[in-house]
């Protein structure tokens, strides 16, 4: 098992897989790590489907447009997930407010996934497998998704995680420094832009640096362009699909 600093300070994500498929063994750790993640009121408003049948990550992928969910080992599919605990409260008779309506309710079980998604990570990391969280898992198409994955109203996927015995180790890419990303005592009171430009810089020089594929693309404009393409992305009606209708 990899050291806890290596698996956080050595990570990257991992696209390519060998045909190995991940033992029960490492599989048990994984499912451990997901279960004792830390949740909003301990409410694990979460569940995992994990899926590895061919032929249904051979659908996924030609829905999400990913090729890891088809070569990886397990796709792992983090859902929110309020579909227990309205069984649960049904079954003894307790009202149940229709928290999964709120804004707050949204997030809650957005957290809880994505964290269990992280535990998910660092376990695998510290087996020396690999992987990739796919975030197109729940824009693409998360209704189609629900469908072939039979999920019950109320729960929704948030993000997916391929994982697998890794056929490639990515170069470790910049991250903002401390000066950015940790502020102390409060949010900090300079103009960050100099450090912004420098962190920028030195993403458009790793990109055109970089082992494998190179590019020529700042860091600046390239996220902006996601969030360019994501205007498209029609959330607000996927949760509704999905149980979820936002009132305050
Ligand atoms: C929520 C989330 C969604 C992501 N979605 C995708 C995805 O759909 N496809 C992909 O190739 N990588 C995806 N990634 C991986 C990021 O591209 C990657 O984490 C980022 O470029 C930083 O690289 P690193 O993980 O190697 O440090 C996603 C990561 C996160 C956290």
């Amino acid at each position: 098992m990899k050291s806890v600093k290596d698996s956080l300070l050595l990570r990257s994500s991992c696209r390519r897989y060998e045909r190995e498929a991940v033992t029960p063994e490492q599989l048990q750790f994984i499912y451990d790590a997901i279960r004792n993640t830390p949740t909003s009121y301990n409410g694990q408003q979460f569940t995992v489907v994990d899926v590895n049948d061919q032929p249904t990550k051979e659908r996924l992928e030609a829905l999400i447009g990913q090729k890891q969910i088809k070569t990886c080992s397990h796709f792992m599919v983090f859902c929110m997930d309020y579909h227990k605990i309205m069984a649960g409260a049904k079954a003894k008779g307790v009202d149940m407010p229709p928290f999964y309506d709120t804004v707050d309710g949204v997030t809650v079980g957005m957290v809880d996934a994505s964290l269990a998604m992280m535990s998910a990570v660092v376990a695998v990391e510290a087996l020396g497998l690999g992987c990739c969280p796919i975030g197109y898992a729940r824009t693409k198409d998360p209704q189609a998704i629900a469908e072939i994955l039979h999920l019950p109203s109320h729960v929704m996927v948030i993000c997916g995680l391929a994982i697998g015995v890794p056929r490639e180790h990515n170069d470790l890419k910049p991250k903002q420094p401390a000066s950015l990303m940790i502020h102390h005592n409060e949010y900090r009171q300079d103009d960050l832009t100099a450090d912004m430009l420098a962190y920028d810089a030195e993403v458009q020089h790793y990109n055109k640096t970089r082992a494998g594929s190179q590019t020529d693309n700042d860091w600046v404009s390239h996220i902006v362009d996601y969030y360019r393409a994501a205007m498209d992305y029609e959330m607000l009606q996927a949760l509704r699909d999905r149980g979820f209708d936002c009132k305050k």
